[in-house]
C-alpha cells in the first residue's frame, strides 16, 4: 500500500480563493481596508520565512500586513505600551506578536495584553478557553491547520484514536481541544512521555509537531493511519519535517509531506482569523 499525499499547497490556494472574496465583500461593505500588526523583537531567523509567505498571503487576499520591528534588549514595559497604542488603534484589525520571544520578556504577559478581538493568533486567554469550551470562534491557527487538513480530507475523528506529540500552548493542548470537542479520544506524547511507540502505534490519525527530524518512521505507525507532519527543520538536505517519509509512505493511508502540506494550510488559516478579528473590531453601524 502507498499512501494518499495530502497537497496543503492545494489547500491552501482554494482557501484563499475564497478568502479572497470574502475581503473583497467585507472592504465594499465597511468602506475599509483589514490591515494587522505583527510585533516582531529581535531577529530570529526561524521566523523570517514563514513572515515573508505570511505577508505575501496577506498581499494576494487583499490584506494589510505591516510590521512594529525591535531590538532584541527592549523592555517587556515599552512593548507592553505598543501593544496598549495597537489596542486603541481603530485602523488596526489584528495584532499578532512573532514567536519566539527573547528570554527577558514573558510571553503570558504580553499575548494577555492583546486586545482579544484582536488576537489573530487564537492564544489570549479568552480565545482559548471557548476553543476549550467548544465555542469556537479565533482558534490558535496551527491547531486550526490540522484541523483544515483533517476536514478537507473528510476524516473520521468521532471515537478514533489521534495522538498528539507536542503539549505547548499554542499546538498540542489546543489541538486536543479541538480532537476532544469532535469526540474523538486523544493521546498527547512529550519528552517525558514513555514508550512513545506504544501511543503512536494505536493512532488512526498521528500528528507530530516535535521539529526532531525523522523521530517517525514506519515502526511507529500502523496500517493505514493518518500522518500529519507539523514539524518543520532546516537540515543539509533542505526542509523536513519530524516523519521519515519515505518509510511511513509505504504504510500509512493519509501523509502530509513536508514542505507542501502543513506549512501552505497554516499560512492560508493566519488569513482566516484576521477576518474574523477584523469583523470584530468593526462597528455595523459605521
Ligand atoms: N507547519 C507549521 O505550520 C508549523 C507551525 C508551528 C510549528 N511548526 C513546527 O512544529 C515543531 C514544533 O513547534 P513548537 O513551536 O510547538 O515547538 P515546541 O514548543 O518546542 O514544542 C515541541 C514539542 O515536542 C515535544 N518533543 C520534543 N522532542 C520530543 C521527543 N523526542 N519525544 C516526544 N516529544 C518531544 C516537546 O515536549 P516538551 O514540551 O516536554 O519538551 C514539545 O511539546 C517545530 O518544528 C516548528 O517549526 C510548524
Amino acid at each position: 500500500m502507498t499512501a494518499k499525499e495530502i497537497n496543503g499547497r492545494k489547500i491552501a490556494s482554494e482557501l484563499k480563493i475564497k478568502i479572497a472574496k470574502e475581503v473583497e465583500g467585507l472592504k465594499s461593505k465597511y468602506k475599509k481596508t483589514p490591515k494587522i500588526t505583527t510585533i516582531i523583537i529581535g531577529n530570529d531567523s526561524s521566523s523570517e520565512l514563514y513572515l515573508r509567505l505570511r505577508d505575501k498571503a496577506c498581499n494576494e487576499v487583499g490584506i494589510i500586513s505591516n510590521h512594529l520591528e525591535f531590538k532584541e534588549d527592549i523592555t517587556e514595559k515599552k512593548v507592553l505600551e505598543n501593544i496598549s497604542n495597537l489596542n486603541n488603534d481603530k485602523n488596526v484589525h489584528g495584532i499578532l506578536i512573532q514567536l519566539p520571544l527573547p528570554a527577558h520578556l514573558s510571553q503570558t504577559k504580553l499575548i494577555n495584553a492583546i486586545d482579544s478581538r484582536k488576537d489573530v493568533e487564537g492564544l489570549h486567554p479568552y480565545n482559548i478557553g471557548k476553543t476549550l469550551n467548544g465555542d469556537e470562534y479565533i482558534v490558535p491557527i496551527t491547531p486550526l491547520s490540522v484541523l483544515t487538513i483533517l476536514e478537507h480530507e473528510k476524516t473520521e475523528l468521532k471515537g478514533k484514536n489521534v495522538v498528539i506529540i507536542n503539549h505547548s500552548n499554542h499546538v498540542g493542548k489546543p489541538l486536543a481541544a479541538l480532537m476532544l470537542n469532535r469526540n474523538a479520544t486523544v493521546t498527547i506524547c512529550h519528552v517525558f512521555t514513555k514508550d512513545l511507540k506504544k501511543h503512536t502505534m494505536t493512532a488512526d490519525v498521528l500528528i507530530s509537531a516535535t521539529g526532531i527530524n525523522k523521530l517517525i518512521n514506519s515502526d511507529f505507525i500502523k496500517n493505514g493511519a493518518t500522518i500529519i507532519d507539523v514539524g518543520i527543520i532546516n537540515t543539509k538536505d533542505g526542509i523536513c519535517g519530524d516523519v521519515d517519509y519515505k518509510s511511513t509512505i509505504i504504510k500509512a493511508g493519509k501523509i502530509t509531506p513536508v514542505p507542501g502540506g502543513v506549512g501552505p494550510v497554516t499560512v492560508a488559516c493566519s488569513l482566516i482569523n484576521m477576518i474574523k478579528t477584523f469583523k470584530n473590531c468593526v462597528d455595523e453601524n459605521e
